[in-house]
């Protein structure tokens, strides 16, 4: 049995960011989940499909075949043989995915993998429902949110940054309709495990929340 770290919690609380760092240093492996999301989200979108056709959507899970390997270290998504991984992060994708991660037969696929995933190594793995649902008996459990305000902000920098053009306005009710879906579906809706550390990443650089996380890892070990 691996030794899991669950950090669950909204779009853009910086989760894969301080996954991905407390992963390295501690020497584990970052799994992000919201990835398998999209990658099923893409495959919908290839066959035409859109959100508002369940009847279609699920007997195409069956067609799936969604399997992540790693290349230097980074996480890639094969979907039927094709590394999808650079399609991942298109907006269109990101509001097919929280759509579509709403559908029972969507979460089922991919629950397996992500425990094989977390049974055969040391992981961190972040997502929505990974304390809750995926992971429950996960070592360490965060949950990691920050305001709507700072959320839309990071999310108009990184933007600005790539040269893509984009409002702030937008994005932020962007955020707000993104957790409302992921907050309020029947199936594993995010929500803080019992046992999870609540972490406000407003106020706090990444290393701030980082060493927040490994403090409480060896805590655990202590
Ligand atoms: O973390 P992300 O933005 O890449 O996730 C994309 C979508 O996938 C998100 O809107 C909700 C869904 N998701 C989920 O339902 N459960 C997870 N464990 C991870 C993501």
């Amino acid at each position: 049995m691996g030794y899991n770290i669950a950090i669950d919690g909204p779009s853009g609380a910086g989760k894969s960011t301080i996954a991905k760092q407390v992963a390295k240093e501690l020497g584990f492996i970052y799994v992000d989940t919201g990835a398998l999301y999209r990658a099923m989200a893409v495959h919908f979108l290839k066959q035409g499909l859109t959100a508002e056709q369940p009847e279609k959507i699920i007997p195409a899970c069956q067609s799936a075949e969604i399997t992540i390997v790693y290349e230097n270290g980074k996480q890639q998504v094969i979907l039927n043989g094709e590394n999808v991984t650079g399609m991942l992060r298109e907006e269109a994708v990101g509001n097919m995915a929280s759509r579509t991660s709403a559908i029972p037969e969507v979460r089922a696929k991919l629950l397996n993998l992500q425990r094989e995933m977390a049974k055969k190594q040391n992981v961190v793995m972040d997502g929505r429902d990974i304390g809750t649902n995926v992971l429950p008996d996960a070592k360490v459990k965060i949950y990691l949110t920050a305001s709507v305000e700072t959320r839309a902000a990071r999310r108009y920098n990184e933007l600005v940054e790539k040269g893509v053009a984009c409002d702030y306005e937008t994005i932020a009710k962007d955020i707000e309709e993104r957790d409302r879906r992921d907050m309020t579906r029947e199936m594993a809706p995010l929500k803080q495990a019992e046992d999870a550390v609540y972490v406000d990443s407003s106020d706090m650089t990444i290393d701030e929340v980082t060493a927040k996380i490994k403090s409480l890892v060896e805590q655990e070990e202590a």
